[in-house]
């Protein structure tokens, strides 16, 4: 049984039903991803990248000499090149993705764009047990540069843990990463829930593979796109409510999603400073350098150990 079916049947049975947001990411859903990045709604990605143009030269010294960068969810690897012509002579750079077909593509015309830095993109899924696909020596100066706010879509204990492997498994000394803001809940629900429905269709990309890679007969217009604000936990939360009851067929096995029921598909985190410093020192990180654009919106951090 494949993974993605093993999970996708283990969380329609449960009683609060939910899938992980690492499915959206097919072919589709990495291009629907990038589409959200250019939505007026969604400020984090072209905040981030301010952030990282306005300061590239003191990220760029913080990284230091000889880095062999590694890049997990790599998505379309356009934000290390903001500062990699900064860097001092930059060993290799290993952009990975879930989905190999984009990664490989997407990798392509970055070889044209800086064909003297060393590049080798890996479908490799981070969030799994798996092992490395790469060898790292314990003297290379490993940095992890982990933007876009992907650390909000682990939950707390799973976000500790993942900062740990970073250390153990991948060797890192260093970690540039992003993490978006906690702040006023209108202009975090418009862009998780944009005008043009884009989002919505993110959403639904995962009903959409169930259909195609799993043999499901979902109606996708059977569901709506929800994103609200969990004001305790500090996250906004996606999710797919049935607008009425239905029976579904997921590769032989049946399962019945009651009017109203919710699938639960994923939570995006905000922190303030403070409470993001709390996670890295519970990993075993410090920060070392935060940086933030004017209104407040997003942050960009340096963890050392
Ligand atoms: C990839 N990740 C950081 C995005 C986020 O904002 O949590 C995924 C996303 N979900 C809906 N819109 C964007």
């Amino acid at each position: 049984m494949s993974l993605f079916l093993e999970e996708v049947s283990h969380g329609l049975s449960k009683k609060n039903k939910k899938i992980s947001s690492k499915w959206f990411y097919d072919y589709r859903g990495s291009k629907l991803f990038e589409q959200i990045t250019k939505l007026k709604e969604y400020y984090p990605t072209r905040t981030e990248i301010k952030i990282l143009k306005d300061n590239k030269i003191e990220i760029a010294n913080k990284i230091g000499k000889r880095a062999v960068l590694i890049e997990p969810g790599a998505g379309d690897i356009k934000k290390i090149s903001i500062f990699l012509n900064n860097l001092d002579t930059p060993k290799k750079y290993i952009p990975l993705d879930i989905s190999e077909d984009y990664i490989k593509k997407v990798s392509k015309t970055f070889k044209k764009k800086f064909p003297k830095i060393a590049i080798t993109p890996i479908g490799y899924d981070f969030s799994g047990n798996n092992k490395l696909p790469f060898k790292i020596l314990p003297s290379e100066n490993v940095t992890i540069f982990f933007p876009g706010s992907t650390i909000g879509n682990f939950n707390k204990k799973d976000a500790i843990k993942f900062l740990q492997m970073l250390k153990t498994k991948f060797k890192a000394k260093k970690i540039i990463i992003g993490a978006d803001l906690v702040k006023n809940i209108p202009t975090l629900i418009s862009a998780y829930d944009d005008k043009k429905g884009v989002t919505k269709k993110f959403n639904k990309n995962i009903l959409k593979r169930i259909n195609s890679e799993l043999g499901g007969n979902i109606d996708l217009n059977s569901y709506k796109h929800l994103a609200i604000y969990n004001k305790s936990k500090n996250r906004i939360e996606m999710k797919l409510k049935a607008k009425k009851n239905n029976k579904i067929s997921i590769n032989g096995s049946n399962y019945s999603i009651k009017k109203n029921e919710e699938i639960h598909t994923e939570n995006s985190h905000k922190y303030t400073i403070q409470s993001f410093k709390n996670l890295a020192i519970k990993a075993g990180w410090k920060i070392k350098k935060t940086w933030v654009d004017d209104k407040k919106l997003f942050s960009v951090h340096c963890l050392v150990l």
